[in-house]
């Protein structure tokens, strides 16, 4: 028998945080869960620690995971087929408390009922190999939406919610994609990133509502709260989780998992990006995840303390003792912490360029004690990311399973803390009542209202020369379509269906189109007019009697979907991060994306391309208004470049962000005058201020900034 057997069960009932005394939501269930934390073995703890993806459990019983896709994607296997090959079992084996879904489907057709198969599998694992376990937690990232399986609504991306500044309805959404993600079997989602991203040029800068505390704040609670549903004690809902914690859009240049550089006092550094927490903390948020970011000026000093603690501590003080926030309230998170897709071996790297380097098992126990619950496992990953070649961190689940339970035979990982640990995930499945929909039907119907309300209400109006908008749809004899105006990839952004996202509507043609209400513009503007309406592509020459009252042309201006470091616009002041360095690749250049082999941008304008330009200028000539849209994850750089600068050259310019399936349906709304800007203070108002230029990028530029924060006009 293991000593942690004679555990005298001694967990903190006591404060939720400074002098607070009732137990919070998940405390609630200390003895019931004391009880079962009693019975486990000591694997059965450790298994609570580990949350693979379905990925690494490929990968672990064929190279690549290839057994498990050839299954999945190619034949139709039988259940058996499918655990062994896709390493299911291995939940068994280990005992593992949770599985997560990545970024990428598994699946050429990732539908409801194959998610819900899968799923299904993976928990009949968990109940053989768990009994005393009261759930298997299945995370997926429902970033906007369910969007791991196709025709599933897709919502603005949160900077497009943040524009809506409509806590009721960001509230309403969290709820039916909480439902939505029940629906398919996963039952904890992996959002709101609570971030506030003070440089454009950060690829993630979408993912974060706005730059206002406040904002951020309330639509966290809000969106926590539709997530979780909490009735009485009991979470309805999937789990939800705050994350980055901490300082993720706050690091230098903009730069995906780099150095927060700030030097102030943790107060100051809580007030610019703890809000957030606040927020979500009010509406009990079960889980955070913690942040890539660093909070050292180098990657090699101290950088690693922010996955192994924080520079001053400030996991373990939100965690432990608690921290008062920005409205004096005392904030302690007594819920789980997960960390980030290899947060702790990608930290042990950088730590290792000034300290000795750590074992798998000091990274474990290094990771634990600094707060983190769950460690999340994603892929095999090298020790070294700049040198693909070097060898694995781990080549099995059995390893980080090994290392933790090492750890804690050898006294790295204390008895109080694994109790700590085990207790927390425990507290928080106890107090989960999923309600899984019967009616998805029903479900997707209210998802579309929701999603085109949320669409109409983030588009910003930035120029309406001579009131172009609305256009009166009864007089548009003539549309002339110029750039990619029929792609919902572009519209969709990433995190949809698939990790990176993808241009084009591969996934929501057909039912899926149906089920999705997936309209792209186009199809949106030519809904919208009466049927006597022509319409004219590219460089197509316009009739004889086109004029400035019977035509239009509808100009779209998009930034390529990406997802995380991918998006990062490089900055040649600062030296490339670790992932733009390319080493270890036979042609790699500096500056060189080695998980997308692109070249980074070091701009971020759009501008209108050759072909669109002379296009344009030929247009204006006629008299015919240009009204121009824009999908992009962050505000962009529209009046540099003359004559293919978008700004100048358009009657009407309106910012549409990324708002997903219904963005089209909204756009031709807004266009066509069914739905109004608002402006001041309400909604399709900015969140960011918008750049004038280059030098403009990081924050607190309000003051000369083309469009500040709250702008967006009427019509
Ligand atoms: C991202 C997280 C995401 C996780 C799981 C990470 O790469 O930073 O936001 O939840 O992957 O997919």
């Amino acid at each position: 028998m293991h000593k942690h057997r004679f555990l005298i069960a001694c967990v903190a009932l006591a404060s939720t945080a400074h002098g607070a005394t009732s137990p919070d939501l998940y405390q609630k269930n200390t003895s019931q869960a004391i009880a079962i934390y009693q019975k486990m073995t000591l694997d059965e703890k450790i298994g609570q620690l580990i949350q693979p993806s379905y990925s690494y459990l490929a990968q672990s019983v064929s190279p690549q995971g290839e057994a498990c896709t050839k299954i999945l994607r190619v034949a139709k296997a039988d259940e058996a087929t499918i655990t062994r090959s896709c390493g299911l079992d291995l939940i068994k084996q280990y005992h593992l408390g949770s599985v997560l879904s990545g970024g990428d489907p598994y699946y050429n057709e990732p539908t409801l009922a194959n998610w819900v198969a899968l799923n299904a599998l993976a928990t009949k694992e968990h109940r053989i190999g768990n009994p005393l376990d009261p759930r298997f937690l299945i995370g997926n990232d429902a970033i906007h939406g369910n969007v791991h399986v196709e025709g599933a609504v897709i919502f603005p991306h949160n900077i497009g919610l943040g524009v809506t500044h409509d806590t009721k309805l960001v509230k309403q959404i969290g709820s039916v994609v909480g439902r939505d993600s029940l629906a398919s079997g996963f039952n904890w989602i992996f959002m709101p990133t609570v971030a506030i991203a003070h440089d454009l040029r950060w690829g993630r800068t979408y993912e974060s509502f706005g730059q206002q505390g406040e904002l951020v704040k309330a639509l966290a609670k809000a969106y926590v709260g539709g997530f979780q549903r909490l009735q009485g004690d009991k979470l309805l809902g999937p789990l939800a989780t705050a994350k980055h914690f901490i300082g993720d859009g706050a690091t230098q240049y903009g730069f995906d998992e780099g150095d927060d550089a700030y030097t102030g006092t943790q107060t100051d550094f809580w007030r610019l990006n703890g809000e957030g927490y606040e927020g979500a903390l009010q509406a009990h948020v079960a889980t955070i995840m913690t942040s890539y970011s660093s909070m050292d000026d180098s990657h090699t000093d101290n950088a690693t303390q922010m996955h192994f603690g924080g520079k001053w501590d400030i996991l373990k003080q939100f965690t432990q003792t608690g921290i008062t926030g920005t409205d004096g309230q005392a904030y302690r998170f007594s819920g789980i912490v997960v960390s980030d897709w290899n947060g702790p071996t990608r930290a042990a790297y950088f730590y290792s360029k000034k300290h000795p380097a750590l074992t798998l098992s000091q990274t474990m126990a290094k990771t634990i004690n600094s707060g983190v619950d769950i460690i999340m496992v994603g892929q095999t990953e090298s020790i070294n990311p700049f040198d693909h070649q070097s060898k694995p961190s781990f080549t099995s689940l059995g390893d980080v399973f090994t290392a933790i339970k090492t750890a804690y035979e050898q006294g790295l990982i204390s008895d109080v803390r694994l109790q700590d640990a085990v207790m927390r995930i425990l507290t928080v499945k106890l107090a989960m009542n999923p309600q899984v929909p019967t009616d998805y039907a029903a479900l997707q119907a209210q998802e579309r209202q929701l999603a085109l309300k949320a669409a109409s209400e983030s588009l910003v109006l930035l120029k309406n020369d001579h009131k172009t908008l609305p256009l009166n749809k009864s007089q548009v004899k003539y549309v002339l379509f110029s750039g990619e105006t029929n792609d919902l990839g572009l519209q969709n952004g990433a995190w949809t269906v698939t990790w990176q996202g993808q241009k084009s509507n591969r996934y929501f043609t057909g039912k899926n189109q149906i089920s999705s209400g997936a309209l792209t513009l186009e199809e949106g503007i030519k809904a919208s007019v009466g049927p006597g309406t022509l319409f004219y592509h590219g460089d197509e020459a316009l009739p004889r009697d086109a004029n400035a009252s019977n035509s239009v042309v509808i100009a779209l201006l998009a930034e390529v979907p990406y997802a995380e470091f991918t998006g990062d616009i490089a900055n040649s002041q600062a030296e490339d991060p670790w992932y733009l360095l390319n080493a270890g690749r036979p042609n790699g250049k500096p500056g060189t994306n080695i998980y997308m082999g692109l070249p980074q941008n070091h701009f971020m304008g759009l501008r209108f391309s050759d072909k669109q330009a002379m296009t344009i200028a030929r247009m204006k000539k006629q008299g015919i208004p240009i009204v121009t849209v824009i999908y992009s994850g962050r505000p962009m750089i529209l009046n540099e470049g003359l004559s293919k600068a978008p700004l100048p050259n358009s009657d009407a310019l309106i910012a549409a962000f990324l708002p997903g399936t219904l963005g089209g349906r909204a756009l031709s709304d807004a266009i066509f005058g069914s739905y109004h800007f608002k402006s001041k203070g309400q909604s399709n108002t900015l969140t960011f201020p918008w750049p004038q230029d280059m030098t403009q990028v990081a924050d607190h530029f309000s003051k000369g900034a083309l469009f500040p924060i709250g702008y967006g006009l009427a019509d």
